[in-house]
């Protein structure tokens, strides 16, 4: 399969170019966490595309120069992330055969804080691969627009596993499974809009910043240690059968399971963590207090406010807009905003 991404005929006219490319951040519902050599994915994963997160990157390609990689992080020259961004192109040269054949120098924002914990890989390597798509369709003539969207979201993967699912609007899905037809482990799909109810189309992420900075965990060891969990392969099976019931969910637009299911899955992946060896408590006191004022204001006042988390200790709130999001949002301010470092909260909404 990897084979489609391999250019069968490789005439190209490379040209000193620049291009510029934007891509959001998301958050999984359903989480990838644990993998196979060369990127392929122990579960399929399921998420929202964000709509303010994300990254802008301009590329600037020197032709026929020695190859090397400089990039710039908000103006400041980041060396360590240079030598990364090397390794990956090398390591994509065969998708990409003029890939070494120039100099790169790299200039790259975020829209969001560094510190947040907000997947930056997610939208960087996505902004990447555009990037990179759209050189390849300068230098080869021109690329058919569906499969120039694929290729790049195959070639993020090969950057941040859940960068390939940045590449889409909406719900978009990564990572084989019968539940959804044309998933595959080596690229992103997007969830079928018709069988989505209006409900989730129209939802806010508010990110709250429990904790700013260097995550415990980089997700190359959370990844890591899924290896030699002995759980995994139950969990792993679980993220596959969750999407049985997710797929009903989505269609008949019930809130309340959906809720369940998230925060299931939330909880699972840090649960996870906590039973591998060495073992990880990624929440923070926060995290926790946040967490139970969430449920205690389920309980009391019925509204569908409630979390997810990624490999870190910031909490996603998440709710839909559909009518009573007012409530949520004064509830938000007045008794959450206090548990995050800075006061520090990313709002953000679904990209539909
Ligand atoms: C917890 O995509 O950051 O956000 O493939 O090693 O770059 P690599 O990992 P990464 O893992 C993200 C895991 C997660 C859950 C998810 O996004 O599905």
């Amino acid at each position: 399969m990897t084979q489609n991404f391999i250019p069968q005929n490789s005439e190209y006219k490379i040209s000193s170019v620049e291009v510029t490319a934007s891509c959001p951040s998301n958050i999984a519902l359903i989480k990838y966490w644990g993998k196979y050599e060369g990127q392929i994915p122990a579960n399929p994963s399921i998420s929202y595309t964000l709509n303010h997160c994300h990254t802008i990157t301009k590329i600037e390609f020197f032709a026929d120069e020695p190859f090397s990689v400089q990039t710039f992080l908000a103006g400041k020259e980041e060396v360590k992330f240079a030598e990364k961004i090397e390794k990956y192109f090398k390591n994509i040269e065969l998708y990409l055969p003029w890939i070494l054949k120039g100099k790169y120098i790299i200039k790259t924002e975020n829209t969001f804080p560094h510190s947040s914990g907000i997947a930056s890989s997610a939208s960087g390597f996505g902004a990447i691969a555009k990037c990179l798509m759209d050189f390849d369709d300068i230098f080869s003539n021109g690329i058919e627009k569906e499969f120039k969207t694929k290729k790049a979201s195959f070639l993020a993967r090969l950057g941040s596993g859940s960068a390939c699912r940045s590449l889409y609007d909406g719900l978009v899905v990564w990572g084989e499974t019968d539940e959804v037809m044309g998933s595959s482990d080596l690229f992103a799909v997007q969830y079928p809009n018709e069988k989505i109810h209006p409900v989730f189309k129209n939802f806010n992420d508010w990110v709250l910043l429990i904790h700013e900075g260097q995550k415990t965990v980089s997700s190359t060891v959370g990844h890591g240690l899924m290896d030699a969990n002995p759980y995994a392969e139950r969990r792993f099976q679980e993220a596959r059968e969750n999407f049985v019931p997710m797929k009903e969910i989505l269609k008949t637009g019930d809130l309340q399971k959906f809720i369940q299911l998230v925060e299931h899955e939330a909880l699972t992946l840090h649960a996870m963590m906590m039973m591998s060896e060495p073992a990880f408590i990624l929440m923070k006191t926060g995290t926790m207090e946040v967490i139970n004022k969430i449920w205690n204001f389920r309980k009391e006042t019925n509204l569908p406010l409630f979390f997810t988390l990624d490999a870190g200790a910031n909490v996603h709130l998440l709710f839909p807009n559909n009518g009573q999001e007012n409530e949520i949002k004064s509830y938000i301010e007045s008794e959450l905003l206090q548990h995050t470092q800075n006061g520090g909260v990313v709002k953000d909404v679904m990209r539909f």
